[in-house]
């Protein structure tokens, strides 16, 4: 319901009990100005500012050149939005977490000391307290401690489990594959070595079994296959 509407409404309302209280017309409502609210300030620490998601997309292509990171990237993001949805939690700050996540990977390659810390020195003030602690916790430099923060503690060796998943697979895509088959890859050690299985099972700390977790982050990446070319 727009701004008009609700004053309408709310006009309607009062006059059905004190008729002579109020009168708005047409013109009285035009006059007043709704106010721009970007976005819930309640939801963010501090008041930060939070950039767009076109935005936090460009500022990803400045910073990260590889074509297989931007993709881990944007599917990082497409799992946790869906992970939101699942938990009823800010979509647009989840997906975000996920997106800007590496931002600075090929600067830390060979200092992962620093990675993590560098993403949220470039990212300052650009974006909301939760999501810096976020990423500081998908590279354990932060404790998990938030939900943000375990989930995507676990979704970042999932989805490179899932594109090497849908690699061995001679179509070499995502419909290929279903839960059972990334379930049974989870035991075969030697199938996608650097994705941690402790990492991937840490899903158990948010109540979340491995079969339900796997499904929704195959859901998630099968959802935008397109983008990932697969
Ligand atoms: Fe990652």
């Amino acid at each position: 319901m727009n701004i008009y509407k609700k004053l309408r409404f709310l006009e309607k309302s009062l006059k059905k009990f004190t008729p002579s209280l109020i009168n708005l017309n047409n013109e009285n409502i035009k006059r007043i100005k709704p106010v721009k609210q970007k976005y819930d300030i309640l939801s963010l620490s501090g008041g930060d500012n939070m950039i767009t998601r076109e935005e936090a997309y460009d500022l990803l292509k400045k910073h990260v050149k590889t074509r297989n990171l931007i993709k881990h990237c944007l599917a990082t993001e497409a799992v946790m939005k869906k992970m939101a949805q699942h938990f009823n939690e800010d979509e647009e700050i989840w997906g975000l977490a996920g997106l800007l996540h590496d931002l600075d990977y090929e600067y830390t390659k060979e200092k992962p000391e620093e990675h993590g810390l560098k993403t949220v020195e470039i990212l300052g003030n650009m974006v909301p307290e939760q999501i810096k602690n976020a990423i500081l916790a998908h590279c354990e430099k932060k404790e998990r401690e938030s939900l943000i923060e375990k989930v995507i503690y676990a979704v970042d060796p999932t989805t490179g489990f899932i594109v090497a998943g849908a690699l061995i697979k001679p179509e070499k895509k995502l419909s290929a594959i279903d839960v059972n088959f990334l379930l049974n890859r989870f035991k075969e050690k030697s199938f996608a070595r650097g994705a941690s299985r402790e990492q991937m099972k840490s899903c158990e700390e948010f109540g979340m079994t491995l079969e339900e977790f796997y499904s929704i982050s195959l859901e998630a990446m099968k959802e935008i296959a397109e983008e990932l070319g697969l």
